[in-house]
Formats: C-alpha cells, sequence, structure tokens
C-alpha cells in the first residue's frame, strides 16, 4: 500500500475543530476517533489503522493528541509526561489520519478545573484507582468532553489499559452517550512487553526486567485450561523469578473487572491484570483467558 503523503489538518482550538468536522458531517462521512496524550507509538498507529477499517475510505479519522492535568495525581509525571508533537503529527500522516486536534490546556479547561466532572463510581477504587485516585474521574471527564467536541461515531480505544476501557464503555452506557467504543488489542514488542508512552522512562536494566509482566501474563494463558487455580499459580510462579520487579497486583477477574464466581463452569472468560514498578516505572498489562472449569 502507497503511504498516505498528505499531511492531516490539524485544530488547535474548538472553533477550528467544529470547521474541520462540520465539513466531513457535510458529506455525510462517518468520523472514527482515537483521543490520545501524544507520545505516539506503533500500539496508537494501530489504533489510528483500526478506526480507518471501522469508517471505511471515505470516512474520517480524527486524533486528539492532549496530556490532560486532570488525570494525573500530586507527584506523578505530569511535567516531564513525553511530549513529541513534530513526531506524532509525522505518525498521523503515515497512519492517513485526516484531522488532528491539539488543543492547550485552556482550550479543553477555560474555566480552569471543572465543577461538574464524572463521577466513575466503584469500579475506579480498585486495581489502578486505588494507587491512583482521582485519576479515572480526570480520564472520564476529558473523554466525555472530547466526545462532546468531535461527535465521534466511534472511538477506539487501546485494551492495555484495560480498567480505563471497562469504565469508558460503562460510562457510554449508563450515559446513553451515542459512541461506539472500539475496543483494539494490546501492541507488544517481539519479546512481550506491550507498547506503552512510558516505556520510554525505562533504562536499558529496567527495560530487560519489564517483560517480566508479559511473561507472568502469557504463563497463566499457558495455564487457564487446568483453571483458575492453576492459572493464578503459574502466573505468581513466573513473577516470583522476576528480578527487580516491585508487585503491585496480579488478580484474575471477570471481562468486566467484577469477581468470578465461586465455581467456575469450563470456558469462562476472564481477564488478568498486573501492575509493577520496574525501576521507578509504574507498569501496568492484562490478557484476556478462558477459564477451565477446576479438574
Ligand atoms: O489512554 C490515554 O492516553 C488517556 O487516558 C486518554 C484516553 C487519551 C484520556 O486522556
Amino acid at each position: 500500500m502507497m503511504e498516505p503523503t498528505t499531511a492531516p489538518a490539524v485544530a488547535h482550538t474548538r472553533d477550528e475543530l467544529a470547521k474541520l468536522l462540520g465539513e466531513a458531517r457535510s458529506d455525510g462521512a462517518r468520523v472514527g476517533f482515537v483521543p490520545t496524550m501524544g507520545a505516539l507509538h506503533a500500539g496508537h498507529a494501530s489504533l489510528m489503522g483500526r478506526a480507518r477499517e471501522e469508517v471505511g475510505a471515505d470516512g474520517r479519522v480524527v486524533v486528539s493528541i492532549f496530556v490532560n492535568p486532570l488525570q494525573f495525581g500530586p507527584g506523578e509525571d505530569l511535567d516531564r509526561y513525553p511530549r513529541t508533537l513534530d513526531a506524532d503529527l509525522e505518525t498521523c500522516r503515515e497512519q492517513g489520519v485526516d484531522v488532528v486536534f491539539v488543543p492547550d490546556v485552556a482550550e479543553v479547561y477555560p474555566g480552569g478545573d471543572p465543577q461538574v466532572t464524572i463521577d466513575p463510581g466503584p469500579l475506579a477504587q480498585v486495581l489502578e484507582g486505588r494507587v491512583r485516585p482521582g485519576h479515572y474521574r480526570g480520564v472520564l471527564t476529558v473523554v466525555a468532553k472530547l466526545f462532546g467536541l468531535v461527535q465521534p461515531d466511534l472511538a477506539v480505544f487501546g485494551e492495555k489499559d484495560y480498567q480505563q476501557l471497562v469504565l469508558i464503555r460503562r460510562m457510554v452506557s449508563d450515559l446513553c452517550l451515542p459512541v461506539d467504543v472500539v475496543g483494539a488489542e494490546t501492541h507488544r514488542e517481539p519479546d512481550g512487553l506491550a507498547l506503552s508512552s512510558r516505556n520510554r522512562y525505562l533504562d536499558p536494566e529496567s527495560r530487560r526486567r519489564a517483560v517480566a509482566l508479559s511473561r507472568t501474563l502469557f504463563a497463566a494463558r499457558a495455564a487457564a485450561a487446568w483453571g483458575y487455580d492453576v492459572a493464578l499459580e503459574a502466573a505468581r510462579a513466573e513473577q516470583r523469578q522476576a528480578h527487580g520487579v516491585d508487585l503491585d497486583y496480579l488478580v484474575i477477574t471477570d471481562p468486566e473487572l467484577g469477581e468470578l464466581p465461586a465455581a467456575i463452569p469450563e470456558g469462562t472468560p476472564a481477564r488478568i491484570l498486573i501492575a509493577a514498578r520496574v525501576g521507578g516505572t509504574r507498569l501496568i498489562d492484562n490478557l484476556g483467558l478462558v477459564l477451565g472449569g477446576a479438574h
């Protein structure tokens, strides 16, 4: 396939965005949206490709690049979060993106921190939400705002941030937002490490150690046919062999992040999720499992 050569249109303000999207809507084009915080990598590129597949050649693919202060807690990496706009625009061009929305903070939050925000509910109290209080309130609030500004037919999110994906689906369903949420599989390095903008923080030794996260998950998948206990123990055994990996959680839940039933029937879909600090960088990963019944 020939690489697209046309640079995407870039909107910095809501008005510019509305004008560009108004043209698309008057053509009856479907709009597929990929919200990002920039520092784009091959995983983001695959989300853009997925959005294109969904809307077709006549549709419009819109990407937003906005490092959302509302989802960072005190002491987190808001100030040092990588900002690589020129390279990001090049990635968008390569992927044939039509419009890139790059607002500044005042454009998204003109009155400062919003008074009305999205309450993510109890699912935001567990896993990432437990260690990052306020994080999902910030994520859902900005995603709802971006949905309001872009008004996409569909939006693509990576499974890499699985709890985020589940919460966004939940918000869309509970608030009846007219957007189809498409989940896209995690993109991995050849050794299994899930792609993440935060992988840039890893020094070579930590990068080597970080592969323990995906190994742990794949060990569980390999043992999943023998049931929940065996799968979890296989993951824990793999984890015990990892050096320099400070585990925060390792859990198997149902696909909606709820508890699995006490008696698990053969063929039960599940999700294994892990979070750990490696050389000072917090990493997360997850994988789908199909559990066998206990033998
Ligand atoms: O996944 C991300 O990059 C962010 O959480 C998102 C969805 C763009 C909201 O800021």
